[in-house]
């Protein structure tokens, strides 16, 4: 062991590398890959936000900006929450500029948990497990099912929760299934939730893109939750802006100052340029957002049909994000062993579900974020390779 591994402290070993880079570590070994596994949009930033950053340059935002984000792109968050996610929030003491929802997911981890403390999680479920672990928190997987379309039961959520539990990460629109948790299920756990005081972090990244006229309903917005729940949203799905590193937290007074306070020693605040096109993002009529949801829907019946006509794989429709889940149990094959197998024989990329948690085998995560020709090509493949086996 080198020397600096010998330095490290014991809470490097919690954090793992994302499975997600493994797969695509192997992919990149492999030319002409058709990339069905990456979570990030093939269009590129709308021109008008492109222009905005411009500006942006020419207007001398080159500087530091302020640590929790400029004032009006706050006030533009706060109108947009009050709106879109019937949340009220303070834009100058409730809201916090981050660097992604990743950023708001990790300070929540980093400024709540203390060894021990337990954190309620959706399994399959988007991969929070390091965030936790790093922070001394012990993840307890809720498990999802196929047959219930992955929607939450509270039920077993209430079973899960003890009093370790310091929060609950809710997730809907849900990374990897595309399931939707409706009012009824999220006005339940709301009553969990303040029975013992327990927290709610809402990752909502995909609130914009839904389908079938389905509701994305917001926890943070319920009665009695405004004091419980910390809302992270991102601009990097529904505008395409991955790259832009922009998002935000909506949460109570103190755990903003927190994070306000920490960023100063951090990163000293989200890139000003970023913020200035978040800005244009945030205030323009939103229809650059339905023009890409409404190719995601298109997109959603390729894969749909084309994953469920191959023999051996089932899929239910996603109802929202642009992942499809299909069941690949019938092949006999693991879903690392599967994605392997495709990746290496068919050139197509997709994630084992086993990524997700233990609830996640027996599935890939199908993504319909690539163009309709990429994504022909791709089923194409995973046919080739399924019908192979
Ligand atoms: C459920 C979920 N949460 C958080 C993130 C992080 O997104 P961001 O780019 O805003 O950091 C992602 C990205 O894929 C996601 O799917």
């Amino acid at each position: 062991m080198s020397p600096i591994e010998k330095a490290f402290a014991s809470r490097t070993h919690e954090v793992e590398w994302s499975g997600i880079r493994i797969m695509f570590a192997l992919a990149d070994e492999i030319s002409d890959v058709v990339n069905l596994g990456i979570g990030q949009p093939d269009f590129d930033t709308p021109g008008f936000i492109r222009d905005a950053a411009k500006q942006a340059l020419d207007d001398g935002y080159t500087r530091y900006p302020p640590a929790k984000g400029f004032a009006d792109l706050r006030q533009a968050i706060a109108e947009k929450l009050k709106k879109k996610n019937g949340i009220d929030t303070d834009p100058d003491s409730e809201i916090f500029v981050s660097v992604g929802a990743m950023q708001g997911i990790f300070n929540t981890c980093l400024h709540l948990l203390d060894t021990g403390d337990e954190v309620v999680v959706i399994d399959p479920g988007y991969d929070y497990y390091s965030q936790i672990k790093l922070f001394g928190g012990v993840p307890v997987p809720v498990p999802v099912y196929e047959t219930n379309q992955f929607k939450v039961d509270p039920e077993d959520i209430r079973k899960a929760v003890s009093p370790k539990t310091k929060f609950m990460i809710i997730n809907t629109p849900s990374n990897p299934t595309g399931a939707v948790f409706d009012a009824d299920s999220l006005r339940e756990i709301a009553a969990i939730a303040q029975k013992d005081n327990i927290l709610v972090l809402s990752d909502e990244p995909y609130e914009h893109i839904v389908f079938d006229g389905k509701e994305h309903v917001s926890i943070g917005a319920m009665e009695g939750m405004k004091d419980l729940t910390i809302s992270a949203y991102t601009l990097s799905k529904s505008y395409a802006m991955t790259g832009w590193r922009v998002g935000y937290v909506a949460a109570p007074k103190p755990l903003i100052d927190e994070m306000e306070k920490l960023m100063e020693h951090m990163v000293s605040g989200v890139t000003a340029v970023s913020q200035r096109a978040a800005l244009a993002a945030i205030r323009c009529d939103q229809q650059c957002v339905k023009d890409m949801v409404q190719a995601y829907e298109k997109r959603r019946r390729i894969v749909h049909e084309g994953l469920n006509a191959i023999e051996g794989i089932s899929c239910i429709l996603p109802e929202s994000t642009f992942y499809a889940f299909p069941n690949i149990t019938k092949t006999g094959l693991s879903s690392w062993d599967l994605a392997k197998k495709l990746v290496r024989e068919q050139q197509v990329a997709v994630v084992p579900g086993s990524i997700f948690g233990k609830m996640g085998e027996g599935y890939l995560r199908v993504s319909f974020a690539a163009d309709e020709t990429q994504l022909h090509k791709g089923i194409e493949r995973i046919r080739k390779g399924v019908e192979a086996l």
